[in-house]
């Protein structure tokens, strides 16, 4: 028997329950990975609160790193033995030990820990989708990142600046502010004071930018609309304020032939070829010193509803793992 976090219920982090599982032989077509780390991540609270509909019970986290501990019939992407991470797969990743398709994980650089690779591989492979295939920065380029000081956010800001943009970033405090400058953020925004679209309309001499990265949803997306030049790209990735309500599309017409994206990594990652490239290009920026992970949290994993709690109320910033 092992551990996992499960749930039973939809609700609040207290529906989350440590329980003994047994995990069994991997299938064919899977692994067995023990954990040294489990990545966190605000979709996991999407799947906890029902915002993101899952069968029940269920395991819950898409994000870890560990040993390959035995290996299902036909696989042949990893041997017992080799240091993994992965992002994305069936639900499970807040375990001890769990079974996973083996065309999901990635053999891990000697360079890179079990901790960093757990905490970079959903939040950076959505950083390098985000800025190098939805909209390509370009060196020059003017670029809004909102959560600028988040997980996402801190890897995203250090990306778009080593690709030579420069970075407009909105976050929720001045320590943040400090915090996201201090990892390539030209012009932070503490959005709960001030007005963002104007701030952004002043720093590109009333230009607009050509991409803004939105991962609040409900609460900015008409605003970010209103930074975009004409012709520029609305990426609505998240919604940490909640889901953006239905709206009227010919508003994106008569603010500039605007175009709005909605992607997830799930597709971005679905070809086992795209999913190795995007890694191999992630652990680059950061074996280079170009992106570091910052891990600013650590908890026991069994305490996962406390981690659930800081991050929905705001309290963390960078990226947290979760140790079995
Ligand atoms: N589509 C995809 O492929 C994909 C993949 C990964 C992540 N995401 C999305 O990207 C976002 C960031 O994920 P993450 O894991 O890196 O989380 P995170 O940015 O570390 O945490 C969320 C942040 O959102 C900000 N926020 C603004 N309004 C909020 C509200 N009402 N409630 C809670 N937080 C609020 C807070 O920063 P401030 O205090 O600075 O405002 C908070 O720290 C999430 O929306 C997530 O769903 C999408």
């Amino acid at each position: 028997m092992t551990h996992a976090i499960r749930f039973h219920q939809t609700g609040g982090p207290e529906v989350l329950r440590w329980e003994a599982v047994d995990v069994g032989a991997p299938a064919a077509g899977e692994v067995t990975v023990r954990h040294h780390a489990v990545g966190l991540n605000y979709i996991d609270t999407y799947h906890r609160s029902g915002l993101y509909p899952v069968p029940l019970p269920s395991g819950l986290g898409l994000e870890g790193a560990g040993v390959v501990e035995a290996v299902g019939e036909g696989v042949t992407e990893v041997v017992p033995g080799d240091r993994v991470a992965y992002a994305g797969g069936p639900l499970g990743a807040y375990s001890e030990v769990r079974n996973l398709p083996a065309h999901r994980v990635v053999k891990l650089p000697a360079a890179i820990s079990f901790e960093q690779g757990a905490a970079m591989m959903l939040q950076g492979l959505t950083a390098q989708y985000l800025l190098r295939r939805t909209y390509r920065v370009q060196p020059g380029d003017t670029v809004l990142i909102h959560a600028a000081a988040g997980g996402v956010g801190l890897i995203a800001c250090q990306w778009a600046k080593a690709l030579g943009a420069t970075v407009i970033g909105t976050v929720g405090s001045d320590a943040k502010a400090e915090l996201a400058r201090a990892h390539g953020c030209d012009h932070p925004i503490v959005y709960t004071c001030e007005n963002f679209t104007e701030r952004v309309r002043e720093i590109t001499g009333g230009a607009g930018v050509p991409v803004v990265y939105d991962s609040i949803g409900k609460d900015t997306f008409m605003d970010s609309l209103r930074c975009l030049r004409p012709l520029g790209m609305m990426v609505l990735f998240g919604a940490a304020s909640g889901p953006v309500p239905p709206f009227d599309l010919n508003l994106l017409n008569t603010m500039g032939s605007l175009y709005v994206t909605r992607p997830g990594i799930a597709a971005y990652t679905a070809k086992r070829d795209d999913l190795v490239a995007m890694a191999n290009e992630l652990f680059e920026v950061v074996e280079s010193g170009k992106v570091r992970i910052e891990i600013n949290q650590r908890y026991a994993l069994k305490d996962a509803a406390q981690a659930h709690r800081d991050l929905e109320a705001r309290r963390t910033t960078g990226s947290t793992i979760l140790l079995p």
